[in-house]
């Protein structure tokens, strides 16, 4: 368990340097190419598609209560945590995912591809880090709409996630601190 917990911090650190150093980012080969666009796909089954890849890619990490215990609750799936993550950005918390009041209520299909493509949130803002979108913006157009259509189906979870806070202000409740890098892990000032 103990081990567990830590390979999945570890996990998140290792995204987290991506986030910090790219506007966007891509594999050794760069952006793959978009892929030829898939036969039509029915309402149910691009929901369908849209709860497989938050599956695969490791929303619940981050979103879900529980996983960094080593059981993600599904009970509470997607709603939020109050862990904070702390570093040169200020603190962040994975928000609430779900339509409730106290998460992302009346959010689109629309409002969510933006984010995972661009970073910004509904109100012009942008997403901290350790949020791995840098990645998520070489989704496919296809791909990211099926993962906002899956969002908005998602049942309703109250929870509040504490705001986040400014460089040098005091955080509430546990908090991961990143420490400085070593020097291999400097962001290195090439473009990719
Ligand atoms: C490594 C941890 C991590 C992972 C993995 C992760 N997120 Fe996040 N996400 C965060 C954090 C932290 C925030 C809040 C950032 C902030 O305060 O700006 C966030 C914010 C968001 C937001 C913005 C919501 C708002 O409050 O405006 C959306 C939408 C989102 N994540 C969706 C996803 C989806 C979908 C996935 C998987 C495809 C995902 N996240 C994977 C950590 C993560």
């Amino acid at each position: 368990m103990r081990h567990s917990k830590r390979a999945n911090i570890m996990a998140c650190i290792g995204l987290l340097t991506g986030a910090l150093a790219l506007t966007s980012c891509s594999g050794p080969g760069g952006k793959p190419a978009e892929e030829a666009a898939p036969a039509a796909m029915s309402e149910e089954q691009r929901v369908e598609r849209g709860r497989y890849l938050v599956l695969v890619m490791g929303c619940g990490d981050c979103h879900t209560p529980g996983t960094f215990a080593g059981a993600p609750d599904r009970s509470r799936w997607l709603a939020g945590s109050e862990y904070g993550w702390q570093g040169p950005w200020g603190t962040s918390y994975a928000s609430n995912l779900t339509p409730d009041s106290t998460g992302l209520p009346g959010w689109t299909e629309e409002d969510f591809v933006r984010v995972l493509k661009s970073g910004t949130r509904k109100d012009g803002t942008k997403v901290l880090p350790p949020m791995p979108w840098p990645w998520f913006s070489n989704l496919t157009d296809e791909d990211a709409g099926a993962i906002g259509a899956y969002l908005t189906t998602l049942a309703p979870v109250p929870h509040v996630v504490p705001k986040r806070t400014a460089p040098g202000q005091k955080a509430p409740g546990a908090v991961i601190v990143f420490p400085p890098p070593q020097p291999w892990d400097m962001p290195a000032q090439q473009a990719q």
